[in-house]
């Protein structure tokens, strides 16, 4: 066993984050004092300009949503309903009147300065007026309106003596990135449904739109596939786990005797995956391959190398060397698999792994080495790309787009593929330039199960790395040595919650806030709006949201 990337990538992150510092200080400009008590909108808008007054919301207040934007003014009178007690109407019209939220639909050259996500929000008061081009914009309309609300609107029942005044404001919003992401890695420890929909709810309240969700691993396989049943029957239950940190000596390996299992039926996938679109989030499955895969071979030991050996669920973390073989048939499986799984996650980005796939039982086998030979490959390395390849093939014939860890580079990158660049920056940039599109997930950056502290002592038990608050903050996704057109395909970055070391939904919150804040304002908001300080006096404000929402971040 290796463990998983220690200490590799930790070296390489320190050097990383040197080199990533943004300026933090560079955000002084002439424009009119903004209160960040007042206007604590996290991510910070691109254009806040404060008016005098404000706005106040009562039960007479209605909504008058353009017919495209009808369901985001439903959700938004659904979401205050508990806190107000207001049952806000929601008409199909985007007329003027006093006393209204209108959403109103822009057309013409306002589309494409609005784009896809953006909006333009006025609070006066007499009423509230929200320009969008598409749906989504119009949500983060109201998703920043809301946070210009008494924080007391994030709460589940009406709590007395709240006034919902919203200060005047003319607010202009576009995302840097388009790809504004966190992943979550239910395998290692299985998270319910509640929390994987509290987790996507919170993305939302940050404006981020992409949930990466690592269903398949050595340690479990969580979601149900039809064809393959001993892929859930046997491989979503491990019967034990290790206990404490990392010990390669298996003599010193103590064990917590428990079962551990969980997976996600076909109908727990689509209610999630409604729930995230519902608030303009993009699920991205991952299913691992051609490693990590030690849990799919324990259910189906054929499509293992060692054919000798059966092998369980894996107890212990690191890097699992039961890997996949490269028979036709376990080709065909994980396309099988991949089949299932389109029907599942409508979303263009479908996601297999590719990472750390350890190549000894590959080296040592005689029946891999002359595959190897027949396909006309030179070494593993090709032999993992033509894997990876045989399944881009597959999902390009079906309308969708691969995505991989950087290994995927390492013995050429299939045609299409997008590179998630999670070994620091360098895949990510060698992918740019060789015209792929890249997704920046640097551990030196956005490894959120790493500490937070550098007195380990003082926190729950992780992986290891040091990865603070400020870290985060001073992200910059687009690497300074590529070119304008090389950075175009930067589509942005997102953050690593795996769980080896997370075992619940209260530890994975401590662990992801408010680290995911910082992240969503480095995603959404332009470089020179990005201010630390600044960041800080909102947050002290947005904890009061988190705290009402009941997450436990890290204080
Ligand atoms: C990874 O951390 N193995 C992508």
């Amino acid at each position: 066993m290796i463990p998983r990337h220690l200490p590799r990538h930790l070296l390489r992150g320190v050097a990383a984050s040197t080199a990533l510092l943004v300026g933090l200080s560079a955000s002084v400009h002439a424009a009119p004092a903004v209160d960040s008590a007042v206007y604590a909108v996290i991510p910070r808008p691109v254009v806040l300009t404060p008016h005098a007054g404000h706005f106040t919301l009562t039960a007479k207040t209605s909504v008058h949503a353009d017919p495209a934007f009808t369901a985001v003014g439903h959700r938004f009178a659904r979401d205050i309903a508990n806190a107000t007690g207001f049952d806000l109407a929601v008409v199909s019209s985007s007329a003027a009147a006093p006393d209204v939220i209108r959403l109103v639909r822009v057309r013409g050259a306002d589309t494409t300065a609005l784009g896809a996500e953006g909006y333009r929000l006025d609070v006066t008061t007499t009423g509230v007026t929200v320009r969008a081009a598409h749906a989504a914009g119009a949500f983060y309309a109201l998703e920043t309106l809301k946070q210009l609300l008494p924080v007391a609107i994030f709460r589940d029942a009406p709590i007395s003596g709240v006034r919902w005044d919203a200060p005047a404001v003319h607010i202009e919003d576009t995302p840097r990135f388009s790809w504004r992401g966190a992943h979550l890695d239910v395998s290692r420890h299985f998270m319910p449904k509640e929390f994987v929909k509290k987790y996507i709810d919170l993305l939302a309240r940050h404006k981020m739109n992409r949930f990466h969700w690592h269903l398949t691993e050595d340690q479990g396989w969580r979601i149900e596939i039809k064809k393959y049943p001993r892929l859930t029957d046997v491989s979503s239950c491990r019967t034990q786990t290790l206990v404490g940190p990392h010990v390669s000596d298996p003599a010193k390996q103590v064990f917590d005797g428990k079962k551990h299992c969980g997976f996600y039926t076909q109908d727990d996938v689509r209610e999630i995956v409604a729930y995230a679109a519902q608030r303009y989030i993009t699920v991205v499955p991952e299913i691992e391959m051609p490693g990590h895969a030690q849990a799919a071979i324990a259910a189906y030991p054929e499509l293992g190398v060692r054919r000798d050996t059966t092998v369980g669920v894996m107890q212990v973390w690191g890097v699992s060397e039961f890997i996949l073989n490269a028979d036709d048939s376990t080709v065909g499986f994980m396309q099988d698999v991949l089949r299932e799984v389109l029907t599942l996650f409508p979303g263009p980005y479908i996601h297999v792994g590719g990472d750390e796939a350890v190549k000894t039982q590959w080296k040592a086998s005689p029946q891999i080495q002359s595959r190897i030979k027949a396909l006309g490959l030179k070494d593993e390395h090709e032999l993992q790309s033509w894997f990876i390849g045989q399944m881009g093939t597959f999902l390009t014939k079906n309308g969708r787009r691969l995505v991989g860890w950087d290994e995927i580079l390492e013995g050429g990158l299939a045609e299409n593929a997008t590179v998630m660049s999670w070994r620091g920056m360098d895949g990510g940039i060698a992918a740019a330039k060789a015209d792929h599109d890249v997704i920046m997930a640097p551990g030196s950056h956005t490894y959120f199960d790493h500490y937070q502290s550098r007195d380990r002592a003082k926190e729950p038990l992780a992986i290891g790395g040091f990865l603070p608050m400020d870290t985060v903050y001073a992200f910059e996704p687009v690497p300074a040595s590529l070119t304008p057109a090389e950075a175009r395909h930067v589509l942005g970055a997102q953050a690593q919650l795996w769980t080896e070391y997370i075992q619940d939904a209260k530890q994975l919150e401590y662990m992801a806030y408010p680290r995911m804040s910082a992240l969503a304002e480095v995603l959404w908001t332009t470089t020179p709006r990005r201010d630390f300080t600044d960041f800080m006096a909102r947050m002290s404000t947005h904890v009061q949201r988190l705290d009402a929402l009941d997450v436990n971040y890290r204080r």
